[in-house]
């Protein structure tokens, strides 16, 4: 029998290799998902697997369908989770997910496997993919049923093999890099009263260091999609990539919070997203002059749900498509331009425009106008507040 295992090239990934074939008796066929993690995680990858024990490695580019078929849409429905977390490792599961049971079809293999662990998100996410994908194909969890459980034994296990590894004792953090964010766990941040050090943040500027003069930028914005950057039409993957560099420059996205998962226990975790912050910034200009009170409220539901069973790993569900369908439908109307100021860590969004604007400078002066007539609100408020009015009344005079 066969197994493609999600393989990154770290340390826990290299250990499953020898530990599948020992514990399962099976040939591993190594997946990696080149979701835009950046050239020093993917370097000498295929090497590295093989040095492992993998028959095959297989390096599937999956940049920009990750980001035209997972980020955008995501993006589109405004999901934020617990108000901070723009879901950049939830995004990347299904599209891993997806490419990894391809691969098992194309190589004809029986089991899927992964390198989470059984305390978190991750395994949920992919598991759950996995049964709405491929519900015939056996999962093999290995954290779940070894018992290696420090850095140094995991060392130590392909130190016996005499498989050579590049990893140190310490490496600090947990992290996870795609084209949209990097996360960071573990270490000093699993302590809720001690500021991450330097050392955590990766991918942005540190605010303070941040140049001392605003940047502006413009977005144009199609459909509740980012099409344009300063007025230059780009794909998906290219515009993400283009913000990335000009929020990164400027210290924009960097999230420290402490969260709840699944499976129940909270985590502390910080992230950086530099472009998705500006992006999601730019749309929201679009919604404030799109959107009726009614269908924003209605849509701020919507981003709630989709952060959820996002989070969740539910993306292959009926769920997912008719939230999606909901918040697609809102986005017919979310066109235009956008400038954003980008300062020290701060995204303001100071001019926006939109051909389905809804905003009128002749109804809402304060100078002089000839369309609204203030009279009209006399009624309208003396209806609205009735039954304030009847209750107070029933309370004094016991109409
Ligand atoms: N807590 C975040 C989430 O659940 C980040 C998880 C990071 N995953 C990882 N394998 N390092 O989405
Ligand atoms: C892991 O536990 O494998 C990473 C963290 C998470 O999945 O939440």
């Amino acid at each position: 029998n066969k197994v493609v295992l999600a393989y990154s090239g770290g340390l826990d990934t290299s250990v499953i290799v020898p530990w599948l074939r020992e514990n399962y008796g099976c040939e591993v066929v190594a997946f990696v998902a080149d979701v835009g993690q950046g050239a020093e995680e993917l370097e000498g990858v295929e090497a590295k697997a093989k040095a492992s024990g993998a028959s095959e490695c297989h390096i599937v580019d999956l940049k920009d369908e990750f980001a035209a078929n997972y980020i955008y849409p995501s993006l589109k429905t405004g999901a934020v989770y617990e108000q901070s977390y723009l879901l950049g490792t939830a995004m990347a599961r299904p599209v891993i997910a997806k490419a990894q049971v391809e691969l098992a079809r194309k190589v004809n293999a029986d089991a899927l496997a992964h390198g989470c662990t059984g305390k978190g998100n991750d395994q949920i996410r992919f598991e759950s993919c996995y049964a709405a994908l491929a519900p015939d194909l056996t999962v093999i969890a290995p954290w779940r049923e070894w018992d290696l459980s420090s850095r140094e034994s995991l060392l130590d296990y392909l130190a016996e093999r005499n498989i050579p590894c590049s990893a140190s004792l310490k490496k600090i953090y947990s992290r996870d890099a795609n084209a949209w964010h990097i996360s960071h766990e573990g270490g000093e941040l699993e302590d809720p009263w001690c500021e991450p050090s330097d050392e955590v943040w990766t991918l942005t500027c540190a605010p303070e260091q941040a140049p001392d003069r605003p940047e502006y930028v413009k977005v144009g914005i199609e459909q509740g999609a980012v099409v344009r950057v300063n007025g230059e039409a780009l794909s998906p993957l290219q515009c993400l990539a283009q913000l990335n560099a000009l929020g990164a420059k400027h210290g924009i996205g960097r999230v420290d919070i402490v969260e709840n998962r699944l499976v129940g226990m909270k985590s502390r975790g910080c992230y950086e997203t530099p472009g998705g912050t500006i992006m999601m910034h730019a749309l929201r200009g679009i919604d404030e002059l799109v959107l009726d009170k009614m269908t924003r409220s209605w849509k701020t539901q919507l981003s709630e749900q989709f952060a959820q069973l996002l989070y969740d790993g539910r993306w292959f569900t009926p769920n997912q498509a008719s939230v999606l369908a909901a918040a697609e439908s809102l986005s017919h109307v979310a066109t235009g331009e956008v400038v954003i100021k980008l300062y020290k860590g701060n995204v303001t969004v100071t001019q926006k425009c939109s051909p389905y604007s809804l905003y009128s400078e002749a109804f809402a002066t304060f100078g002089a106008d000839n369309v609204y007539d203030q009279k009209h609100a006399a009624g309208f408020i003396r209806l609205y507040s009735l039954s304030s009015r009847i209750r107070a009344l029933k309370q004094t005079d016991n109409v």
